[in-house]
């Protein structure tokens, strides 16, 4: 016997838990599917950085959602503390971008000035007020721009905050079951089939990471594989987020450190590789060379999925009724979390999306 839902979610990563979060909260009859084990892909690689404005330029059609996103985060901590009692580990300590050159060095200062003019919160700081919040920071380093409402949280513990809460407000999960194909009648979709079974809904949303183009090739995902490493200190050697010529340095708690993270596209290739860590390694030690006394932990990595112009697809398909499209959060997944899972629903409900009002 088939079963009938309002909302069938595909996939179990941040987004997918997400949605799956604010739909039942609205009281929706929710299935979530996911074929591996939930949070297991791109969601448990990421390092967790809210790094709206480090990400973002002010005129990129995506910076007010992404600092809506951001903001959105407080509220989220508590509540999913309240109803699932895990700390999802939200920290506001900032991100420094470093600038060993001059023309680094003028480049940040430029954007200060910009951003600062249209209001935004940042700063240029010199070498010396850089080393007086951040003594671990190579001396070297000529000054950075810093984005002190720029934050981070767990990644691992915000996916299964997400699923836990989803869960409470009685969204079904099935793990290790994959969607085979949607169910199409005419222009609509009704419904997914699984490797085993049929299930019916209003709305159907593909949240699939990388793999939502094995459902819907014209989405054309790309994977942009990022290879992390751990390591831990005696010491704190870090208050806030350091990131360089694209590597970057978290520190978590207990004396945690995440490096990040390589960049390879069209790889499906998850292995950790030497280049990669060896890479990873020579730049953390230029951005913080006291690092090199840390104890390693670990590797790991995961593939980001990209779209074909770099912009995430969240909203009814335009073609498909009863579709909604929710993926290629790229390199802010974990950011534009809070605030996708949010849109899907408003979309859903019809009402007016809260961000425009
Ligand atoms: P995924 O987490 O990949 O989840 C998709 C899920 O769908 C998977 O579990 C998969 O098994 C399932 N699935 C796919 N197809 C099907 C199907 N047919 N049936 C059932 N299930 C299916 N973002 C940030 O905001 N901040 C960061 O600091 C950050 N750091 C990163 C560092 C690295 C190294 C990487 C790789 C990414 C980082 N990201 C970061 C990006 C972020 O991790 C991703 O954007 C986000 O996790 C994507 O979430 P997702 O749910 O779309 O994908
Ligand atoms: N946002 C960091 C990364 O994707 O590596």
């Amino acid at each position: 016997m088939s079963l009938t839902y309002d909302a069938i979610v595909v996939g179990g990563g941040v987004i997918g838990c997400s949605i799956a979060y604010q739909l039942s909260k609205k009281k929706k009859k929710v299935l979530l599917l996911e074929k591996g084990k939930v949070g297991e892909k791109a969601s448990s690689a990421a390092a967790g950085m809210l790094g709206a404005q480090m990400e973002f330029e002010v005129d990129d059609p995506l910076y007010p959602l992404a600092k809506k996103s951001r903001q959105m985060f407080r509220d989220l901590a508590h509540e999913l503390y309240e109803i699932t009692g895990i700390d999802i580990q939200l920290m506001k300590r900032g991100i420094y971008e470093l600038a060993f050159t001059e023309v680094e060095c003028e480049r940040h200062q430029q954007r200060a000035e910009r951003d600062t003019r249209q209001g935004e919160m940042v700063s240029w700081l010199s070498s010396r007020q850089l080393r007086e919040q951040e003594p671990s920071i190579s001396s070297k380093a000529r000054g950075a721009l810093y984005f002190p409402n720029d934050g981070q949280v767990s990644p691992v513990q915000l996916t299964t905050a997400y699923l836990r809460g989803a869960t409470y407000y009685g969204t079904e999960v099935k793990e290790q079951t994959e969607v085979v194909q949607l169910i199409k009648t005419g222009n609509k979709v009704t419904g997914v089939e699984t490797d085993s079974e049929t299930f019916f809904a209003d709305h159907v949303i593909l949240a699939g990471g990388v793999w939502s183009s094995r459902l819907l090739p014209e989405l054309q995902m790309v994977p942009v594989k990022g290879e992390c490493i751990s390591f831990v200190t005696n010491e704190p050697l870090l208050y806030g987020t350091v990131k360089y010529n694209g590597c970057y340095l978290v520190p978590k708690r207990n004396n945690r450190i995440f490096v990040g993270a390589t960049s390879v596209p069209h790889s499906f290739d998850e292995k950790v590789t030497f280049a990669g860590i060896f890479d990873l390694m020579e730049r953390a030690k230029q951005m913080v060379p006291g690092l090199t006394e840390a104890a390693f932990e670990k590797a790991w990595t995961g593939l980001r999925p990209q779209t074909q112009n770099g912009k995430p697809y969240i909203g009814q398909h335009p073609e498909h009724e009863g579709l909604l499209v929710a993926t290629g959060h790229y390199r802010n997944g974990i950011l534009l979390s809070t605030i996708t899972g949010k849109m899907i629903t408003d979309q859903i409900e019809s009402e007016v999306p809260f961000y425009e009002t």
